[in-house]
């Protein structure tokens, strides 16, 4: 029970990465303030949690790309749990296009959930987590460290969540807050299923060739981020600040031929 009574704030819980992020903690004795925009499959894992945590998350529908979605967000966590512990920013999305395709109507919504809400989000919590010598982590991904084509803008948007991570660790160090992010592979999620269409590939397809892509050989499941972002959040990572941990069977260190 290493995060027993800490409070753990987590965004895009209602799916996927976040969901697995919310059930482990929640297995490990954590408060959980719980976000998404789908109420359904946001009770869902609520629900799923008290099962495994015996504590009842807090469960607040947000649009954060709406800021006072976001301000209530912290407000409601603030007001239910009195403190934050682990800020976790998972929300993101991921649209495909390049220079030549992307509109800026889709870059705005990819950064404004992406960077910008991130950043509010943060902004909004960092008191708090003064407070508490707390912890941040960002969920961002391989595409953040590598260049990878037809995804201009979410490629762009990641490579800012890194920055982000490091210059805050740099800034919330004399805190004692810690700032890492996961830096994911392709896991199975609903989040690359809307591209496959686009590349005329079915979605299966584009799992299988994760084997080509992967060096491991495979994509990666929604826990094995989970498990990640967890170590980072705990005090076995107490000397970690700073650092974009790359979550994705080795991709960021092939260069594929
Ligand atoms: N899956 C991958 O292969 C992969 C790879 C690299 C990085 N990542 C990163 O991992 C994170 C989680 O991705 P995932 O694969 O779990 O994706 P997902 O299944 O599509 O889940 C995305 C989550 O973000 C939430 N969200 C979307 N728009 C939002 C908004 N405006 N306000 C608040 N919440 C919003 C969704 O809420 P609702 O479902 O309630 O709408 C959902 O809970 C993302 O940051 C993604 O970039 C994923």
């Amino acid at each position: 029970m290493e995060f027993e009574g800490k409070v753990i704030l987590i965004t895009g819980a209602s799916s996927a990465i976040g969901t697995a992020v919310a059930f482990y903690f929640a297995s490990r004795g954590a408060k959980l303030s719980l976000c998404g925009i789908n109420e359904e499959t946001l009770n869902k894992t609520a629900e799923r949690c008290e099962l495994v945590g015996k504590v009842k998350p807090l469960v607040v529908t947000s649009d954060l790309t709406n800021a006072d979605d976001t301000t209530n967000l912290i407000r409601a966590t603030i007001t239910y749990f009195l403190t934050i512990d682990v800020l976790v920013n998972n929300a993101g999305i991921l649209e495909t296009g390049s220079i030549e395709t992307t509109t800026l109507e889709q870059f705005d919504r990819i950064f404004n959930l992406n960077v910008r809400s991130a950043y509010h989000l943060t902004m909004l919590a960092v008191p708090y987590l003064i407070q508490s010598e707390g912890v941040i982590v960002n969920v961002s991904s391989v595409n953040g460290l590598k260049a990878f084509p037809g995804l201009l803008a979410y490629n762009m948007s990641k490579a800012a969540v890194d920055q982000f991570t490091r210059c805050l660790a740099i800034e919330l160090s004399d805190y004692r807050i810690r700032v890492n992010s996961v830096n994911v592979g392709i896991v199975v999620t609903d989040l690359e299923k809307g591209i496959t269409d686009k590349l005329d590939e079915s979605y299966l397809l584009f799992l299988r060739r994760s084997k080509e892509t992967h060096p491991l050989g495979r994509a990666g499941f929604p826990e094995e981020i989970a498990r990640a972002i967890a170590f980072l959040a705990s005090d076995k990572a107490s000397f970690v600040t700073g650092v974009n941990l790359p979550v994705d069977g080795g991709r960021h260190a092939t260069s594929l031929r």
